[in-house]
């Protein structure tokens, strides 16, 4: 039987070609490493609904989404029909427009804790910033975050991302952070009670994606969130939610309107632009009024949060609020519609990898799941420091994917998020191809 790697290069060989050019221009071929993977990545030609096309002419259900963006699908008709009135109205005017304050007016009605929106142009952005006002409104320095969570590439967060989670992640960046951004375990309610009252005293905020997209997509406890509720407030310390993945995406209100916490802070992205980049950090009003322009004060008491040439920049106010609007007119529809799907499609992913005898476990909530290959028989998977102890990355990441990109599926981390595009015969297929991946796995082990 041809080997997996023959199979993926015989199909793809113009993104052969591509990727040869694209490494003599960009480092490692890519401007953002998750991008590659070996023996190289398929370059893209098109998107539309569900599916996306290479430079080879091969189709596959994308299950990426764009980095879990587009919750419509690829290249939503009411998306383009916003863009395009805002190109005849103007591209990018660096000046305050009225476009601007409707999106942010949407988004304080849409998630519990935006009494006041802060926009930004990523995710990385907006937890930087969450990250700055937590240190400037506190006094306080000690940051908590989980180890294994992502929450961009800004430094402050730029620690135990990677196992054994001990140290700043790239060289370059000053080892002193790790002396003010410490890990805790997520749902691990002791460790992380432990951690907390060790640093009480200089603790100026825990952040947190309440669904840990580096985690198998596992919610946090109730237990564990109404702990870092109770234990924020008890510490003078803020509560930030990351939901650049999960804001408009678990609920109309994200993940704090489903478990029903609300933060003091939350950062947003992903969704809420259309496609456009896009970050924005919101939250208490009294505490996000500290930013303000207009506010009077010696130099020391300024808080800069705010920079950024296409801070809200016209095509992705446009594109999010057509977006928005559109989610919020039709949730009773959508959400539990991509639900269903989500509950649907990892039953059946489960059942395939019981059935073809492969140690396969499916995780996740909602439009959102991941597939991982325990290395013992199945554990609870339920945080990110378990799944990269005790499961083969390599395997989900390189050989998993591409046996799926040959049957015609695109995974990311054995997964991804699903649209309101994908429709049922999407999912069928879907599980069909990881039926005949798990038949692959099981020959060839
Ligand atoms: C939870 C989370 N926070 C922050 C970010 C950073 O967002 P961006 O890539 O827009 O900078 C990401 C990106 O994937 C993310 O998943």
């Amino acid at each position: 039987m041809e080997h997996f790697l023959d199979v993926y290069r015989n199909r793809t060989s113009s993104s052969e070609r591509l990727f040869r050019r694209a490494k003599v221009v960009m480092p490692g071929g890519v401007s953002h490493n998750i991008h590659y993977f070996p023996p190289y990545p398929f370059f893209l030609k098109e998107a539309k609904g569900s599916k996306i096309y290479d430079v080879d002419g091969n189709e596959y259900i994308d299950l990426w989404m764009g980095h879990y963006t587009h919750i419509l699908g690829h290249h939503p008709q009411l998306v383009v029909e916003a863009i395009e009135k805002q190109l005849r109205e103007g591209i990018h005017w660096g000046i305050v427009f009225e476009k601007q304050v409707a999106w942010a007016e949407l988004i304080q009605e849409l998630v519990p804790c935006a009494e006041m929106v802060r926009f930004c142009c990523s995710g990385t952005e907006a937890t930087m910033y969450a990250v700055r006002l937590a240190r400037a409104w506190t006094g306080k320095k000690t940051i908590l975050k989980i180890a294994g969570g992502w929450h961009g590439a800004n430094p402050d967060l730029s620690v135990g991302i990677k196992m054994p989670y001990e140290r700043e992640e790239s060289l370059g960046l000053l080892s002193e952070l790790q002396d003010y951004t410490r890990t805790i375990l997520f749902n691990d309610l002791s460790q992380t009670l432990q951690t907390i009252q060790k640093h009480r005293a200089d603790l100026a905020g825990i952040i947190l994606e309440p669904v840990v997209g580096e985690g198998g997509f596992s919610p946090a406890t109730e237990e564990y969130l109404k702990m870092l509720r109770e234990e924020t407030e008890r510490s003078h310390a803020l509560l930030i939610f990351d939901e650049v993945i999960s804001g408009f995406r678990l609920a109309l209100g994200g993940a704090q309107e489903r478990f029903g916490i609300i933060p003091d802070l939350t950062t947003l992205g992903k969704v809420m632009g259309g496609g456009f980049p896009v970050g924005a950090l919101v939250g208490k009003r009294e505490i996000l009024e500290a930013t303000s322009p207009e506010r009077k004060g010696k130099k020391w008491e300024r808080i800069l949060i705010g920079g950024g040439t296409f801070s809200s920049h016209p095509f992705s106010a446009a594109a999010g609020l057509a977006i928005l609007h559109h989610l919020k007119e039709n949730k009773d529809q959508i959400y539990p519609c991509l639900e269903r799907k989500g509950e649907e499609l990892r039953r059946g992913l489960q059942e395939v990898f019981n059935q073809e005898g492969v140690n396969g476990m499916v995780t996740g909530i909602g439009s959102l799941f991941q597939i991982h290959f325990p290395f013992e028989r199945k554990e609870g998977l339920h945080s990110p420091h378990l799944i990269n102890e005790k499961t083969d990355i390599e395997k989900r990441e390189v050989e998993f994917r591409i046996r799926m990109l040959n049957h015609g599926v695109h995974v990311m981390h054995g997964g991804g998020s699903l649209s309101m595009a994908h429709t049922d015969e999407d999912l069928k297929k879907m599980i069909r191809a990881t039926r005949e991946v798990a038949k692959e796995m099981a020959r060839s082990s």
